[in-house]
């Protein structure tokens, strides 16, 4: 028996993107209905790069900056216009960047700050705005301010992070996402006190009451502003504000502990904060990892008349899939909801993939051969026909799979290793933990990108990070850049026709045929046009019944080459059409 293994995946992993500075005016009626709420960032693709994997320049087996700038035109011809970059800053690595210890400074596995100039010069010659991580729930305990900090009870940087003096006696237990023992505490002899950690113990809680950090944040902000990127994605960010009583929580909290820390009193207040410091005078976005524990909290993060955040992104749709399959109802019900919450004013964000996710194939679709790529496929089409900013990982263009390896020595990511520690210490079933951990482990999303059929994918010369997925000489960017029915072509074709369809961006968005078990099918409309969007999430062929004429629609993408003019879907077909 495994013991219930709490995942980032559904807490941590919502991410709310701001996008800063856009005076937002809240439309009045239904969006669909108010055009003139156009904004940038709502009519943008947004292509998530994972640095450590996406290409390698100088042959150290880490992907970096200048990997990044050889890739910048195939990123144009993808047809995004934001993409948002995993952190770059100094770090040593316990989280993969999100562990800073120089907010202002570029990791030296990554390159310089001259790389990272040339990196945005060369973004926005290309028409593509730069979304960056801002990782400010918590830094790197090697970060200068937490040296300082837990040098002395009296230093300055004493209240930068959260300490509980153990001449108290032990603080009230808090659970830790990453800790080998699920314990948020770490006791420091230096100075005889525990400080906070919610990730890992390398990755120390910063102190939202203090004014001080608040200002130092806001400058980092400025820092990045100033050079000219375009918005930030807050990081955790929902768990910043804390009752630093430390209360005693009930039995069993930490089954669902995002209920205790997420959206504490003084997140808003800092939100606001940081509105007025920063984000209100420029126009950047910006988008929050996690929206809070309900609907309600969702909409006050992004509500544009609040002036905190222009969009967040929930969890709860990207939480769906599991080993054992998911319901396609729920699938359905699960989005319709969120779309609805948002229907009159505030942005969703859609995504089914992040870097904190197994491969959207393999967990969504069906990553067998026969089925890969045209499951893949659809899950783009959902993503790119729903109302809301799409956020789409990078890999997926190209239907990239799980690796699943089996070995605990290919995994590298410190929450799966130290998952795994904490099992054998518990005495679980160790063959059902590896098995779950492959279906699931965020290494699944990490392996190199596969360019070509050259040793290590072409992704580097040297010893690759994480080993590349085997699959490499049949799945690769050169392959499928040659084949026009290729998912990499597909995704271009269909980021195309959602940029040049407002109706996909702002189209009111309506369920229909919503007791069919399998097939996903809704409209879109907008002024006098209206689309139909068929999915269906079956390995066999099945009906839509929408109930709506077909007869004069026409078809304007379908992932087959001969596309259903009736209604009746191949395995994963999936459809739009014009209705008017
Ligand atoms: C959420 C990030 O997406 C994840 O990768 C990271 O491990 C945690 N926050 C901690 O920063």
């Amino acid at each position: 028996m495994i013991m219930k293994k709490i995942t980032l995946s559904g807490v941590i992993i919502a991410g709310i993107l701001l996008v800063s500075g856009l005076s937002c005016r809240a439309p009045k009626n239904d969006q669909t209905k108010d055009m003139t709420d156009r904004k940038w960032w709502k009519e943008a693709v947004v292509y998530q790069i994972y640095p450590r994997s996406f290409m390698d320049s100088d042959g150290d087996g880490i992907g970096d900056l200048k990997g990044i700038i050889s890739k910048l035109d195939y990123i144009q011809s993808l047809g995004v216009n934001v993409v948002w970059l995993n952190p770059i800053y100094s770090s040593p690595n316990d989280d993969n960047g999100y562990d800073v210890s120089d907010y202002r400074n570029i990791m030296k596995d990554f390159g310089t700050m001259a790389d990272f100039d040339a990196m945005l010069k060369g973004m926005h010659e290309r028409g593509i705005k730069l979304v960056m991580d801002l990782v400010v729930n918590h830094s790197s305990d090697e970060h200068e301010w937490f040296k300082q900090s837990r040098s002395s009870r009296n230093s300055p940087y004493r209240n930068y992070y959260h300490w509980w003096n153990a001449d108290k006696g032990k603080p009230s237990p808090r659970y830790s996402l990453f800790d080998v023992n699920h314990d948020a505490w770490m006791y420091d002899s230096t100075t005889n006190a525990y400080y906070l950690h919610y990730f890992s113990r390398k990755q120390p809680d910063l102190n939202w009451e203090n004014p001080k950090v608040r200002q130092e944040v806001f400058d980092i902000m400025k820092f990045w502003v100033d050079k000219g990127i375009d918005g930030f994605r807050l990081d955790a960010f929902q768990f910043a504000a804390k009752d630093t009583t430390f209360p005693v929580l009930p039995q069993g909290y930490e089954k669902e502990f995002t209920k205790y820390y997420a959206m504490q009193p003084g997140l808003h207040e800092y939100l606001k904060e940081m509105n007025k410091e920063v984000l209100s005078k420029y126009d950047v976005m910006s988008v929050a990892e996690g929206a809070g524990n309900s609907f309600k909290d969702a909409h006050e993060l992004v509500d544009a008349d609040r002036n905190e955040l222009n969009m967040a992104y929930a969890f709860e749709g990207v939480d769906i899939a599991k080993p054992e399959g998911y319901s396609v109802l729920h699938f359905k019900e699960v989005f319709s909801k969120w779309d609805s919450v948002f229907a009159q004013k505030g942005w969703l964000s859609i995504f089914l993939a992040n870097h904190d996710q197994a491969r959207l194939v393999s967990r969504f679709g069906n990553d067998d051969p026969k089925f890969r790529e045209v499951s893949s496929k659809m899950l783009t089409t959902f993503i790119m026909t729903m109302r809301g900013t799409p956020y789409y990982y990078n890999g997926d263009e190209l239907g990239m799979t799980n690796a699943g390896f089996t070995d605990i020595k290919d995994y590298r990511d410190k929450a799966t290793l130290n998952e795994y520690q904490h099992q054998k210490n518990i005495g679980a079933n160790m063959a059902e933990f590896m098995k779950q951990t492959a279906f699931s482990s965020r290494d699944n999303g990490r392996t190199p990108f596969q360019w070509n059929s050259n040793a290590n994918a072409g992704f580097t010369i040297g010893t690759p990070w994480i080993k590349v997925n085997n699959n490499y000489k049949t799945i690769n960017e050169a392959i499928q850049d040659k084949d026009p029915n290729s998912p990499l072509n597909y995704f271009r074709r269909i980021v195309k026709l959602r940029k040049d369809n407002p109706v996909l961006v702002y189209g009111k968005y309506t369920l229909v045929d919503k007791s069919n078990p399998d097939v996903y099918a809704y409209t879109r409309e907008l002024d006098s046009r209206k689309f139909l969007i068929l999915l269906n999430f079956r390995s066999e062929a099945r009906t839509a019944n929408s109930g709506l004429d077909l007869s004069k629609a026409k078809v304007l993408i379908d992932n087959y080459t001969e596309p259903t003019t009736d209604g009746k879907l191949k395995p994963f077909e999936a459809v739009v059409y014009q209705l008017e």
